[in-house]
């Protein structure tokens, strides 16, 4: 098996995937589409954040790459809908950096409120400005999440802790977490809330989510984060509201035109303003979410070769399952249309298999069901699975 690794995964990565006897190329860089069509030869597993993009032709290149690991959270840079045609499992890390945003967004909410850019701006310019005029302590502050996922349900959590009141709004049903209260509609949040952080997901429809109605629902004198998506807020009104001094202060760190890399100028209507923090989408980039990053996907990419497991796959049928003790597995990916089940143990029955355990289980077009056989499996039984139309992907573990 061999591995290849792209854009500076973190060595956790590396030394998971090495100990179970895969070979890993890792490399610093993204590569472009011809160069990774040409380093996929012979790799098994590819590893990428956000900067290599895997299309459907670099996909159909590499034909039996068994899996691409997302070490980031995003896969909108992977052709997810090609990779599971081909049954190329598709693994991200979902929650690996939930801790870190919530980190900074709670040290944002404490920074606006006290206006610390301000103070440390004067200080650095020669200006000592002891006042208490327009800080404040969080507690007992209202905060209001919208988006109770992940990461809006882990800082309600901390935000309560340190003493602030949390109402949220989500548009699914929720478990409201300590002492939270759910609000029905984001315009009840908005009267209620004095600190507002946005934590939907980048769904087509959270575009605009907030604009000039939603600032001007909020109370005055409101703080204001936004750590989410970038399209999701008009920055012209948020702009406007902050010169007026509606709006108290803002954190942003996600925008709608993010420079593609570092060194790249960036301009925002955000810019210049007092008591706004603007950062370079670093909400999750800490060194413990990249180095849990790689031991996530590492451990997905590992569960995979060694069991077959799909567990938190994107884009497949997912399948929890163990690794093989004893005995040959079967993992064999088909176009979900009915009666592939039966056909496939009627072939196992024919050729005298006897099946021990089977587990099966489909997502959209696909089905994946994975068989322990007792003995062994012979060559002919495996070609006549292959033959059948419905035949994505057969691989045998044991
Ligand atoms: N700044 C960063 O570096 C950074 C790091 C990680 C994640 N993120 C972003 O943070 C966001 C949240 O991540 P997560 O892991 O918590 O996602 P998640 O999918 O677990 O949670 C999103 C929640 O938002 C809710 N939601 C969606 N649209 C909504 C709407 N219009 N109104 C109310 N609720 C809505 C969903 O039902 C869900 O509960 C994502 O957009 C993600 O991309 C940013």
């Amino acid at each position: 098996m061999k591995a290849l690794l792209l854009e500076n995964i973190h060595s956790e990565a590396v030394r998971l995937l090495g100990e179970r006897g895969i070979e890993v190329d890792s490399r610093p860089g993204a590569l472009d589409e011809d160069e990774l069509i040409a380093a996929l030869d012979g790799v098994d597993l590819l590893g990428i954040r956000s900067k290599t993009t895997v299309t459907a032709k670099v996909l159909e290149s590499a034909p039996d790459l068994m899996a691409v690991g997302a070490f980031c959270i995003g896969t909108n840079q992977i052709d997810l809908a090609a990779a599971a045609e081909q049954g190329t499992v598709v693994f991200n890390a979902p929650f690996s950096n939930t801790r870190s945003v919530v980190e900074l967004v709670v040290a944002e909410i404490i920074s606006l409120a006290r206006r610390l850019s301000e103070k440390n701006a004067k200080m650095h310019a020669g200006e000592w400005d002891k006042s208490a005029t327009g800080a404040h302590e969080i507690r007992g502050r209202t905060l209001g999440i919208v988006g109770y996922g992940n990461i809006g349900s882990q800082l309600s959590v901390v935000a309560e802790a340190i003493g602030m009141r949390v109402i949220f709004y989500d548009v699914e049903d929720k478990l409201a977490l300590g002492n939270a209260r759910r609000c029905d509609t984001l315009d009840e949040l908005l009267g209620e809330a004095d600190t507002v952080s946005l934590h939907v997901d980048g769904r087509s429809g959270n575009g605009g989510l907030f604009g000039e109605e939603q600032f001007a629902a909020m109370r005055p004198r409101s703080i204001f984060l936004n750590l989410c998506r970038g399209f999701v807020v008009d920055h012209e009104s948020l702009r406007d509201h902050l010169v007026s001094g509606h709006i108290a202060g803002a954190a942003v760190d996600v925008f709608p035109h993010e420079p593609k890399k570092a060194g790249e100028a960036f301009t925002s209507s955000l810019q210049n303003l007092p008591n706004v923090i603007l950062t370079p989408h670093i909400g999750g980039s800490t060194q413990e979410a990249q180095e849990d990053i790689g031991r996530f996907v590492a451990g997905k990419l590992r569960d995979l070769v060694a069991s077959g497991a799909t567990t938190m796959a994107v884009n497949m049928p997912q399948v929890q399952i163990e690794d093989v003790t004893d005995g040959p597995r079967i993992l064999y990916v088909h176009s979900n249309v009915p009666g592939v089940l039966g056909r496939v143990n009627s072939i196992l029955a024919e050729s005298g298999a006897n099946i021990e355990r089977q587990m099966l289980s489909t997502r959209g077009e696909l089905g994946y069901v994975v068989t322990d056989v007792a003995g062994s499996v012979d060559e002919s039984l495996l070609a006549t699975l292959r033959e059948l139309p419905e035949t994505v992907r057969l691989r045998v573990v044991d």
